[in-house]
Protein backbone atom coordinates (compact mmCIF):
# COMPACT_ATOMS: atom_id res chain seq x y z
CA UNK A 1 0.00 0.00 0.00
CA UNK A 2 1.27 3.42 -0.77
CA UNK A 3 0.60 4.54 2.93
CA UNK A 4 1.21 8.30 2.45
CA UNK A 5 -2.03 10.11 3.39
CA UNK A 6 -3.44 7.27 4.55
CA UNK A 7 -5.25 6.81 8.25
CA UNK A 8 -4.51 4.55 10.96
CA UNK A 9 -5.85 2.97 13.94
CA UNK A 10 -3.12 2.48 16.22
CA UNK A 11 -4.38 0.45 19.77
CA UNK A 12 -1.24 0.64 22.88
CA UNK A 13 0.29 3.73 20.83
CA UNK A 14 0.98 5.11 23.89
CA UNK A 15 4.36 3.20 24.41
CA UNK A 16 6.83 0.20 23.14
CA UNK A 17 5.91 -0.51 20.28
CA UNK A 18 2.63 0.89 19.25
CA UNK A 19 4.32 4.53 20.10
CA UNK A 20 7.09 3.49 17.86
CA UNK A 21 5.02 2.20 15.09
CA UNK A 22 3.32 5.01 15.34
CA UNK A 23 6.23 7.79 15.02
CA UNK A 24 7.21 5.51 12.08
CA UNK A 25 4.00 6.21 10.08
CA UNK A 26 4.00 9.90 11.02
CA UNK A 27 7.04 10.45 9.22
CA UNK A 28 5.55 8.90 6.30
CA UNK A 29 2.70 11.27 6.02
CA UNK A 30 0.01 8.31 7.77
CA UNK A 31 -2.75 10.33 9.75
CA UNK A 32 -3.19 8.70 13.20
CA UNK A 33 -6.11 7.49 15.71
CA UNK A 34 -4.06 7.02 18.56
CA UNK A 35 -5.65 4.25 21.11
CA UNK A 36 -4.45 3.35 24.64
CA UNK A 37 -5.56 4.18 27.84
CA UNK A 38 -2.53 6.83 29.36
CA UNK A 39 -3.85 10.39 27.77
CA UNK A 40 -0.82 11.48 29.23
CA UNK A 41 1.27 9.47 27.33
CA UNK A 42 -0.97 9.87 24.36
CA UNK A 43 -0.37 13.26 24.43
CA UNK A 44 2.99 12.83 24.03
CA UNK A 45 3.55 10.23 20.62
CA UNK A 46 1.25 13.22 19.56
CA UNK A 47 2.91 16.18 19.89
CA UNK A 48 5.95 14.35 18.71
CA UNK A 49 3.94 12.61 15.85
CA UNK A 50 2.78 16.44 14.40
CA UNK A 51 6.66 17.86 15.02
CA UNK A 52 7.53 14.67 12.23
CA UNK A 53 4.48 15.24 9.96
CA UNK A 54 1.41 13.15 10.58
CA UNK A 55 -1.17 15.30 8.87
CA UNK A 56 -3.67 14.54 11.55
CA UNK A 57 -3.14 13.11 15.14
CA UNK A 58 -5.67 12.55 17.35
CA UNK A 59 -5.57 10.79 20.75
CA UNK A 60 -8.34 8.50 21.78
CA UNK A 61 -8.17 7.62 25.80
CA UNK A 62 -9.76 3.84 25.56
CA UNK A 63 -9.65 0.80 28.17
CA UNK A 64 -9.66 -2.01 25.71
CA UNK A 65 -11.02 -4.44 27.99
CA UNK A 66 -14.17 -2.65 27.83
CA UNK A 67 -16.16 -3.25 24.75
CA UNK A 68 -18.66 -0.12 25.63
CA UNK A 69 -15.87 2.50 25.45
CA UNK A 70 -14.08 0.74 22.07
CA UNK A 71 -17.54 1.39 20.47
CA UNK A 72 -17.67 4.92 21.40
CA UNK A 73 -14.22 5.46 20.42
CA UNK A 74 -14.93 3.63 16.89
CA UNK A 75 -17.45 6.10 16.77
CA UNK A 76 -15.68 9.10 17.32
CA UNK A 77 -13.18 7.91 15.07
CA UNK A 78 -15.06 7.67 12.46
CA UNK A 79 -16.39 11.10 12.46
CA UNK A 80 -13.00 12.61 13.02
CA UNK A 81 -11.38 10.45 10.10
CA UNK A 82 -14.51 9.52 7.96
CA UNK A 83 -11.99 6.65 6.72
CA UNK A 84 -9.75 4.50 7.84
CA UNK A 85 -7.21 1.97 6.00
CA UNK A 86 -5.26 0.41 8.32
CA UNK A 87 -5.72 -0.88 11.76
CA UNK A 88 -2.59 -2.25 14.01
CA UNK A 89 -3.55 -3.95 17.04
CA UNK A 90 -0.69 -3.69 19.24
CA UNK A 91 -1.82 -3.08 23.08
CA UNK A 92 -1.51 -6.02 24.90
CA UNK A 93 -0.10 -6.88 28.55
CA UNK A 94 2.41 -9.66 30.02
CA UNK A 95 0.91 -12.50 32.68
CA UNK A 96 3.28 -12.62 35.29
CA UNK A 97 5.34 -16.15 35.18
CA UNK A 98 3.37 -18.39 37.28
CA UNK A 99 1.54 -22.07 37.57
CA UNK A 100 -2.04 -21.91 36.51
CA UNK A 101 -3.35 -22.41 39.69
CA UNK A 102 -1.03 -19.45 40.85
CA UNK A 103 -2.19 -16.86 38.42
CA UNK A 104 -4.82 -14.99 40.19
CA UNK A 105 -8.54 -14.79 38.84
CA UNK A 106 -8.17 -10.94 38.01
CA UNK A 107 -4.67 -11.76 35.73
CA UNK A 108 -6.68 -14.17 34.07
CA UNK A 109 -9.72 -11.75 32.89
CA UNK A 110 -7.51 -9.11 32.34
CA UNK A 111 -5.03 -10.78 29.94
CA UNK A 112 -7.67 -12.56 28.29
CA UNK A 113 -9.51 -9.26 27.91
CA UNK A 114 -6.99 -7.25 26.29
CA UNK A 115 -4.76 -9.35 24.65
CA UNK A 116 -7.62 -11.14 23.03
CA UNK A 117 -11.18 -10.13 23.49
CA UNK A 118 -10.39 -6.26 22.87
CA UNK A 119 -8.52 -7.11 19.49
CA UNK A 120 -11.37 -8.97 18.51
CA UNK A 121 -14.16 -6.34 19.44
CA UNK A 122 -11.83 -3.35 18.15
CA UNK A 123 -11.81 -5.15 14.66
CA UNK A 124 -15.02 -6.33 14.48
CA UNK A 125 -16.02 -2.54 14.75
CA UNK A 126 -13.78 -1.05 12.47
CA UNK A 127 -14.04 -3.85 9.85
CA UNK A 128 -17.02 -1.96 8.06
CA UNK A 129 -15.12 0.61 7.59
CA UNK A 130 -11.78 -1.03 6.51
CA UNK A 131 -14.26 -2.60 3.78
CA UNK A 132 -15.32 0.72 2.12
CA UNK A 133 -11.77 1.73 1.10
CA UNK A 134 -10.29 0.73 -2.13
CA UNK A 135 -7.63 -1.45 -0.02
CA UNK A 136 -7.36 -1.74 3.71
CA UNK A 137 -4.81 -3.44 5.99
CA UNK A 138 -5.40 -5.13 9.38
CA UNK A 139 -2.01 -6.17 11.59
CA UNK A 140 -2.27 -7.83 14.77
CA UNK A 141 0.62 -8.39 17.18
CA UNK A 142 0.61 -11.85 18.56
CA UNK A 143 3.84 -12.99 20.18
CA UNK A 144 6.48 -15.86 19.73
CA UNK A 145 3.83 -16.77 22.68
CA UNK A 146 1.21 -17.27 19.78
CA UNK A 147 3.44 -20.23 18.01
CA UNK A 148 5.26 -21.78 21.04
CA UNK A 149 4.62 -23.20 24.52
CA UNK A 150 6.94 -21.49 27.25
CA UNK A 151 6.85 -22.87 30.63
CA UNK A 152 4.95 -20.43 33.24
CA UNK A 153 2.58 -18.69 30.35
CA UNK A 154 -0.38 -20.41 29.96
CA UNK A 155 -2.45 -17.91 30.11
CA UNK A 156 -0.65 -15.36 27.84
CA UNK A 157 -0.15 -18.24 25.70
CA UNK A 158 -3.86 -18.54 25.23
CA UNK A 159 -4.24 -15.45 24.41
CA UNK A 160 -1.67 -15.11 21.72
CA UNK A 161 -2.42 -18.61 20.33
CA UNK A 162 -6.03 -17.10 20.34
CA UNK A 163 -4.64 -14.07 18.38
CA UNK A 164 -3.06 -16.52 15.80
CA UNK A 165 -6.43 -18.14 14.90
CA UNK A 166 -8.63 -15.13 15.05
CA UNK A 167 -6.27 -13.93 12.29
CA UNK A 168 -6.04 -16.99 10.24
CA UNK A 169 -9.57 -16.92 10.17
CA UNK A 170 -9.92 -13.36 9.02
CA UNK A 171 -7.44 -13.72 6.26
CA UNK A 172 -9.77 -16.70 4.93
CA UNK A 173 -13.06 -14.92 5.76
CA UNK A 174 -11.68 -11.52 4.16
CA UNK A 175 -9.57 -13.47 1.01
CA UNK A 176 -11.97 -12.06 -1.74
CA UNK A 177 -12.13 -8.81 -0.16
CA UNK A 178 -10.10 -5.55 -0.08
CA UNK A 179 -8.67 -6.18 3.13
CA UNK A 180 -5.21 -7.65 3.83
CA UNK A 181 -4.91 -9.96 7.56
CA UNK A 182 -1.45 -9.99 8.48
CA UNK A 183 0.15 -10.95 12.13
CA UNK A 184 3.76 -10.72 14.00
CA UNK A 185 4.63 -13.13 16.22
CA UNK A 186 8.12 -11.82 17.89
CA UNK A 187 10.28 -12.40 20.69
CA UNK A 188 11.71 -10.72 23.76
CA UNK A 189 11.32 -6.87 23.06
CA UNK A 190 12.86 -4.02 25.02
CA UNK A 191 9.98 -2.56 26.34
CA UNK A 192 8.39 -2.10 29.60
CA UNK A 193 5.86 -4.72 28.90
CA UNK A 194 7.35 -7.05 31.35
CA UNK A 195 8.37 -4.46 34.15
CA UNK A 196 4.69 -2.99 34.38
CA UNK A 197 3.53 -6.65 35.16
CA UNK A 198 6.41 -6.90 37.78
CA UNK A 199 8.98 -9.13 35.89
CA UNK A 200 12.18 -8.53 35.46
CA UNK A 201 14.16 -9.96 32.53
CA UNK A 202 17.74 -9.05 31.66
CA UNK A 203 16.66 -7.47 28.12
CA UNK A 204 19.74 -6.51 26.97
CA UNK A 205 19.87 -8.71 24.08
CA UNK A 206 15.96 -8.17 22.87
CA UNK A 207 14.54 -6.85 19.78
CA UNK A 208 14.55 -2.76 19.90
CA UNK A 209 11.04 -1.69 19.82
CA UNK A 210 11.70 0.79 16.91
CA UNK A 211 13.48 -2.16 14.76
CA UNK A 212 10.54 -3.88 15.13
CA UNK A 213 8.51 -0.72 14.10
CA UNK A 214 10.40 -0.67 10.89
CA UNK A 215 9.17 -4.47 9.79
CA UNK A 216 6.09 -3.32 10.57
CA UNK A 217 6.45 -0.25 8.19
CA UNK A 218 8.07 -2.59 5.74
CA UNK A 219 4.71 -4.80 5.54
CA UNK A 220 2.45 -2.28 5.19
CA UNK A 221 3.80 -0.58 2.47
CA UNK A 222 4.49 -3.76 -0.20
CA UNK A 223 3.60 -3.06 -3.49
CA UNK A 224 -0.40 -4.12 -3.77
CA UNK A 225 0.93 -7.50 -5.52
CA UNK A 226 2.87 -9.13 -2.57
CA UNK A 227 1.62 -9.62 0.82
CA UNK A 228 3.60 -10.49 3.84
CA UNK A 229 0.99 -12.13 5.94
CA UNK A 230 3.18 -13.97 8.91
CA UNK A 231 6.01 -12.50 9.89
CA UNK A 232 8.06 -14.48 12.54
CA UNK A 233 11.10 -11.69 14.53
CA UNK A 234 13.50 -13.13 16.89
CA UNK A 235 16.77 -11.56 18.38
N1 LIG B 1 7.75 -6.80 24.70
C1 LIG B 1 7.84 -8.04 24.25
O1 LIG B 1 8.82 -8.77 24.51
C2 LIG B 1 6.77 -8.61 23.38
C3 LIG B 1 6.99 -9.84 22.74
C4 LIG B 1 5.98 -10.38 21.95
C5 LIG B 1 4.78 -9.70 21.80
N2 LIG B 1 4.59 -8.52 22.45
C6 LIG B 1 3.31 -7.84 22.27
O2 LIG B 1 3.56 -6.56 21.76
C7 LIG B 1 2.46 -5.69 22.07
C8 LIG B 1 2.98 -4.35 22.54
O3 LIG B 1 3.64 -4.53 23.76
P1 LIG B 1 4.93 -3.68 24.18
O4 LIG B 1 6.03 -4.64 24.34
O5 LIG B 1 5.08 -2.51 23.30
O6 LIG B 1 4.48 -3.24 25.66
P2 LIG B 1 4.20 -1.81 26.33
O7 LIG B 1 5.33 -0.90 26.07
O8 LIG B 1 3.80 -2.10 27.72
O9 LIG B 1 2.94 -1.27 25.51
C9 LIG B 1 1.67 -1.82 25.67
C10 LIG B 1 0.65 -0.86 25.11
O10 LIG B 1 -0.66 -1.44 25.27
C11 LIG B 1 -1.52 -0.49 25.88
N3 LIG B 1 -2.54 -1.15 26.69
C12 LIG B 1 -2.37 -2.06 27.67
N4 LIG B 1 -3.55 -2.38 28.23
C13 LIG B 1 -4.49 -1.65 27.58
C14 LIG B 1 -5.90 -1.52 27.71
N5 LIG B 1 -6.59 -2.22 28.63
N6 LIG B 1 -6.55 -0.68 26.89
C15 LIG B 1 -5.87 0.04 25.96
N7 LIG B 1 -4.54 -0.04 25.79
C16 LIG B 1 -3.85 -0.86 26.60
C17 LIG B 1 -0.58 0.35 26.75
O11 LIG B 1 -1.14 1.64 26.97
P3 LIG B 1 -1.85 2.17 28.32
O12 LIG B 1 -1.15 1.54 29.48
O13 LIG B 1 -1.68 3.65 28.20
O14 LIG B 1 -3.26 1.72 28.19
C18 LIG B 1 0.63 0.47 25.84
O15 LIG B 1 0.44 1.52 24.92
C19 LIG B 1 1.63 -6.45 23.11
O16 LIG B 1 0.50 -7.00 22.47
C20 LIG B 1 2.56 -7.56 23.56
O17 LIG B 1 1.86 -8.69 24.02
C21 LIG B 1 5.55 -7.95 23.21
Amino acid sequence: MDIKGKVAIVTGASDGLGRQVSLKLAKEGVSLALVARSEEKLDLVEKEAEKLGSPKVVCYSCDIQDSEQIKKTVQKIEVDFNEVQILLNIAGIWQKLNLLEDIPEEEVDSVIDTDLVGMIHMTRLVLPILKRQKEAIILNDSSRSGVTAQPGQSVYTAAKWGVRGFTEVLKEDLKETNVKVAAIYQGGTNTELFNKAGEHFNQEKFIKPEDLADVIVYMLSRPSGIWLHDVRIEH
